[in-house]
């Protein structure tokens, strides 16, 4: 089996948040200390995959080349695609049809962050499917915001609903999927919607009715944040705030994941730490080593 890869999917203008990401993408912005796509670059990380895409707009590719490199200093290899137009979160898995090459793929959301004790399980397990697809559902107030589940009386998934106005449950998937090497196939035979957008959902009813796809439920336990709004990116920021300084751990820190997975040495970690040894980020990078 060849190993899955990572997609981040990172375009789109954020228009929701305008005047703030006019000129700089909401990607780069940050959560707190730390920019927000380290935070979707964490959860691929934790997954054990280490050859990822980062598919960003045209205009800001070069921000974030610069953030990111090459990956090299995580042990990671990234590679930049640009998306032209934001046509629909499938539209992703054409434009990384050559970097996919046939293999599987988790790809996240540039905006979606995620926390909770049984990541790396739930994770794991979504990994070590080789066929067919895997996506989380996580109950939320507003699902109508959202790709919904909709489920019959057993409990079994029957359809999934891009933002219905009348909810058929209050189960939204998150911006995280694990799909096989079919996807790009698949997305091939999808039509637009009429908002004009490839839309993920309409790519996953495909894996449905297959009977291909895995609704995953991500519980209570789990944090799946958004930061869609003003309000939202300020309540995620100050989650991770309220979160590591309460237990002086990082949260979506790729240095530490690689430190954890012996991907870097305690001297790369070293190196990366001195570079920060002003912020508090820094210190705690040093502090893994000791
Ligand atoms: O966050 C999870 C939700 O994401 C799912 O429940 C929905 O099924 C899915 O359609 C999506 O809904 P959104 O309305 O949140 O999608 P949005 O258009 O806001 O795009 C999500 C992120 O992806 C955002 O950071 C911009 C980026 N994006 C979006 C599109 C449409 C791209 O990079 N390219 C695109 O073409």
């Amino acid at each position: 089996m060849t190993q899955r890869k990572g997609i981040i999917l990172a375009g789109g203008s954020g228009t929701r948040l305008y005047p703030i990401t006019q000129g700089i993408s909401k990607q780069l912005m940050p959560i707190y200390d730390k920019p927000m796509v380290y935070y979707p670059l964490s959860v691929l990380m934790l997954t054990g995959i280490r050859d990822i895409a980062v598919i960003t707009t045209p205009e800001d590719q070069d921000q974030f080349q610069r953030l990111l490199g090459d990956g090299s200093q995580w042990g990671i290899s990234l590679t930049f695609i640009v998306q032209p137009r934001p046509e629909g979160l499938a539209q992703a898995y054409l434009l990384a049809e050559r970097f996919l090459d046939g293999a599987s793929s988790a790809m996240v959301l540039g905006d979606n962050i995620f926390f909770g004790h049984g990541l790396p399980d739930l994770l794991s397990a979504a990994d070590s499917a080789s066929e067919g697809g895997t996506v989380f559902g996580y109950r939320v107030n507003d699902p109508e915001r959202y790709g919904v589940v909709e489920m019959d009386e057993r409990g079994n998934v029957v359809d999934l609903i891009e933002k219905p106005k009348v909810p058929p449950s209050n189960h939204a998937v998150t911006g995280l999927y694990f799909l096989d090497g079919s996807a790009p196939e698949r997305a091939r035979t999808i039509d637009p919607s009429a908002r004009g957008e490839l839309e993920i959902t309409t790519l996953l009813q495909t894996y449905l009715r297959d009977g291909a796809l895995t609704v995953q439920r991500m519980g209570r336990g789990f944090a799946w944040l958004d930061t869609g709004t003003h309000g939202s990116l300020l309540d995620a920021g100050n989650f991770v705030r309220t979160l590591q300084s309460r237990q002086g751990m990082q949260t979506g820190c790729p240095e530490e994941i690689a430190y954890e997975k012996s991907w870097i040495t305690a001297d790369q970690l070293r190196r990366i730490s001195e570079r920060y040894k002003k912020s508090t980020y820094g210190k705690y990078l040093l502090s893994l080593i000791d």
